[in-house]
């Protein structure tokens, strides 16, 4: 197994459409050993989620943490190959990504917060998943580089922040809007008054709990600080994907 090289922003392959792994390849020695090659890789970058063209390889293949690390660290990661993603549902959440394609930035991005994967596994056998909160975030990030997108295409940039400083500062969110304002119109941005999540450290872990509880427009109230979350990605352990 190797660690491999992970492509930054600014490499071409990571805004190219990727191929889908031919279901016959799966087995082949060279294909396991990649999708070897990202496990150990995932791992040691302390990352939430990898997908291959992140590793220079423009196939569609991602491994990917479903739980923040601090709730199943021992957990294993999922092997997907040629995902299929159906939204199950109109709700959002609100969380603040970040990238090992785009180092030391987060940034808040709206998701939708319950979609089903179909896939194939390493096996080449296909199988299904509901995902809802951390997982769909995740999974849609992870996603999303099949598709050459990064997280910042869909960020609110003003939210747009290095790390440090979101550890420093917290979420730029409250910043946006005064008590008593309007909400954003667009789903799961944040409610007016909202606590900010961040600056406490603590992490909520899974967001879709405490959002499904409260409604949809409370979703960005459980904005996570994510700071020692996985994929959601701000701050300590597998906080990026
Ligand atoms: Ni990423």
């Amino acid at each position: 197994m190797a660690i491999l090289r992970i492509a930054r922003m600014g490499h071409p392959v990571l805004r190219q459409v990727a191929e889908p792994v031919p279901p016959e390849r799966i087995l082949d020695p060279s294909t396991q050993a990649l999708i070897d090659d990202m496990l150990q890789t995932l791992a040691d970058y302390e990352g939430a989620g990898l997908a291959a063209p992140q590793v220079h390889v423009p196939l569609r293949l991602v491994v990917l943490g479903l739980e923040p690390a601090s709730a199943a660290p021992e957990a294993e990661p999922l092997v997907i190959i040629n995902p299929e993603l159906t939204f199950l549902s109109q709700d959002m959440l609100r969380s603040y990504e970040g990238c090992l394609s785009v180092p030391d930035l987060r940034g808040a991005v709206n998701r939708v917060g319950h979609v089903r994967l179909d896939a194939l596994d390493r096996q080449g056998q296909p199988f299904s998943l509901e995902l809802e909160g951390f997982a769909a975030i995740a999974v849609q990030h992870e996603c999303d580089h099949l598709d050459g997108v990064l997280y910042i295409d869909r960020c609110d940039l003003r939210t747009l922040t290095f790390l440090d400083e979101l550890r420093r500062f917290g979420p730029l969110d409250s910043h946006f809007r005064k008590p008593g304002s309007e909400p954003d119109p667009e789903p799961g941005s944040e409610e007016p008054g909202s606590e900010p999540a961040g600056g406490s450290g603590d992490a909520e872990p899974d967001p879709t709990p405490q959002a499904r509880a409260a409604g949809r427009s409370a979703a960005a109230a459980a904005v996570p600080d994510l700071s020692s979350s996985s994929l959601v990605m701000a701050g300590g352990p597998r906080a990026e994907g």
